[in-house]
């Protein structure tokens, strides 16, 4: 059994009759798999995709105190298998991108290819780790909305809080519904993940790297060091996007992401 919880609304999925690639959608913190909105239309065309609730977020309330990136993974893998999927692309954001590399260095025969968006393959120091022990207290004595309010600012850029209210709104709102258990294990388990640089460097597959040039959370200089880490890995800096660059600026996103795809070898 899966514990994970998937929505590929207006998909086909699982089409296996097709030699269409599986992607996998692997969402950030705090949130759930409708940060893919902008994305399941156009990806849809051209693949089977997969946008899972996390463990603990959206429609998934199956958390426990602590949830380590190791087993976000795991519940990913256990949901290729119950699709019979040997395969897939994992395109993951942010947090996203911390489970997608666990999951390759776990399971690196069951992926195609990876995307990493907004992401570091660092761990965090020691004042990061207490800052995420102060963000698990916060959800769980103040609640969600005190989490969603504090990170808006860090996680769009200067001109979409200026220029694009429906936006700030869709994202605040997806934080805000995140259960406090749910943000606080997933803020305690990204505390303890190691540097996952070696397993970049050991990677044998595609690599598509994507951030935003206003992304303060994520500096451009982390995303240069996981390119710098895999000589044939592809970046992909986004103009005026920040944190969310999926969300911010999608038809870039969504162009360099089907361009990416359909550069993969096919059997
Ligand atoms: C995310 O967007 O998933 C988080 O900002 C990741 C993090 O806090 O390290």
């Amino acid at each position: 059994m899966t514990s994970i919880r998937e929505e590929a609304r207006g998909s086909t999925f699982p089409d296996m009759s097709t030699t269409k690639p599986t992607l996998l959608l692997i969402h950030g913190f705090p949130q759930d798999h409708t940060l893919w909105d902008p994305q399941l239309g156009p990806f849809n065309a051209v693949a089977n995709v997969l946008a899972p609730d996390l463990r603990g977020f959206g429609n998934n309330t199956d958390y426990s105190e602590l949830v380590t990136m190791e087993t976000f993974a795991k519940d990913l893998r256990g949901l290729l298998d119950h699709h019979g999927i040997e395969r897939a692309v994992l395109c993951g954001l942010s947090m996203g991108g911390y489970i997608a590399m666990a999951f390759l260095e776990q399971w690196p025969e069951r992926v195609e290819a990876v995307i990493l968006c907004n992401t570091r393959s660092t761990g965090d120091t020691a004042e990061g780790k207490e800052g995420r022990r102060a963000t698990a207290r916060d959800a769980s004595e103040k609640g969600s909305a005190v989490i969603a309010r504090a990170m808006i600012p860090k996680v769009l850029s200067a001109a979409t809080l200026r220029d694009r209210p429906d936006i700030v709104t869709h994202v605040e709102t997806m934080m805000a519904r995140q259960r406090p258990e749910g943000i606080a294990a997933a803020s305690l388990g990204m505390a303890q993940r190691p540097d996952r640089t070696a397993v970049l460097k050991a990677v044998k597959v595609p690599v598509l790297i994507i951030t935003g040039d206003a992304d303060e959370l994520m500096p451009l200089a982390t995303s240069q060091a996981m390119a710098a880490a895999m000589p044939g890995a592809q970046l992909v800096v986004l103009p005026k996007a920040g944190h969310l660059s999926n969300v911010e600026a999608p038809e870039q996103f969504n162009a360099t992401v089907i361009d990416f795809l359909a550069s993969l070898p096919r059997a």
